[in-house]
């Protein structure tokens, strides 16, 4: 039975009323709240090295300045959703250290690397476009920094997979070379897009708990069914082929049948086995240990003021 204090925290939660820092709050709501929010803001800044890795090779000065924006974008991104974690009583550094020392999450799609200029195109098409079709219902989210956060992010985020999808069209409508090069980024990124909304209903072991607190509004397998749904006649009109011979529209459920993904290779990926988790973690461990000397400063900095206001 819930104690009164929970009952009441329940009951906002299920008439749509924000909660907020102060309020009183479960410690799983809170602990889950830390773990989600933490992981998504992991997932914005790692997610800046597999575009970054472009902005240098850029085919023209109009892309590398969009692509620069962009990667900019999810900066701002992962520092709101910081902002939003640490109103939960955890701090930035404290986050930080536990993504380096893998005790913290970041989306498994980061792991993988991009490879063609047409990845750079695949990625905003597919990986922002998965990021939206999770990250809008999230707007409603019960957590009242969280929900703010996100319709900030969607705003940009649509931004970003519109530019995405514009980068494949010019490949698609291109050279026999660069159409190859669009069928190749689609093939690599398909299944692993597909993975970013986490294991199947049956395996998600935090949905049903997050579903109660509104903390995740629709199940991984919906927001999939969502996502297959919305991109397949996007792939038609590029004419390129989704890697899924199975791919098939299902009259009776007004949606696609489709493959699940390798799931094998998803947990193999969760465990650090991915083709570039090791090279991600590293850029983030020097960029970390490279900042240092910053992060000394101004504490020496704020401690000089305090001391001399003191006196
Ligand atoms: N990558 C890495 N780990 C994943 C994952 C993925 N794609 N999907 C699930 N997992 C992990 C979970 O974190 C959990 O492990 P944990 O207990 O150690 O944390 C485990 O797999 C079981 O999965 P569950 O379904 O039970 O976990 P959740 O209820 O947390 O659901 C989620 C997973 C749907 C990803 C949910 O956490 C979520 O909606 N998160 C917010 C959105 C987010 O993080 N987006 C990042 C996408 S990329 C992005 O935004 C950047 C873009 O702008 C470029």
């Amino acid at each position: 039975e819930m104690e009164p204090e929970e009952r009441a925290f329940q009951e906002k939660v299920d008439a749509d009323i924000r909660i907020e820092p102060r309020d009183w709050m479960p410690e799983g709501y809170r602990k889950t709240l830390i773990r989600q929010i933490g992981q998504h803001a992991h997932s914005e800044i790692v997610g800046q090295l597999p575009e970054g890795n472009w902005i240098t090779r850029a085919p023209t000065l109009e892309r590398k300045m969009i692509l620069l924006a962009k990667v900019q974008d999810e900066a701002g991104h992962g520092l709101y959703l910081y902002c939003a974690a640490e109103t939960l009583g955890v701090s930035r550094d404290e986050m930080t250290e536990m993504l380096l020392s893998g005790k913290m999450k970041y989306s498994s799609i980061f792991n993988y690397p991009t490879l063609t200029w047409a990845d750079i195109g695949a990625v905003g098409w597919l990986v922002d476009g998965a990021a939206i079709m999770n990250q809008v219902p999230l707007q409603r989210t019960s957590y009242g920094p969280y929900s703010r956060a996100m319709v900030r992010i969607c705003k940009e985020e649509s931004f970003h997979q519109r530019q995405g999808y514009d980068i494949m069209m010019k490949m698609a409508q291109g050279s026999e070379a660069q159409k190859r090069m669009a069928q190749d980024a689609l093939n690599r990124f398909w299944y692993p897009s597909l993975m970013m909304f986490g294991p199947s209903d049956a395996n998600s072991v935090h949905s049903e708990q997050s579903m109660a607190w509104k903390i995740k509004i629709n199940s991984n397998d919906e927001l999939r069914q969502k996502f297959v749904d919305q991109t397949v006649p996007q792939a038609e009109y590029l004419g390129l082929t989704v890697p899924d011979d199975t791919l098939a529209w299902n009259e009776d459920k007004g949606g696609y049948d489709f493959a699940e993904p390798d799931w094998d290779e998803f947990f193999d990926v969760l465990k650090g086995a991915g083709p570039v988790n090791h090279d991600r973690l590293e850029a983030r461990r020097k960029a970390w240990d490279d900042g240092a000397w910053v992060r000394e400063g101004l504490l020496a900095h704020a401690e000089k003021k305090r001391s001399a206001k003191v006196a």
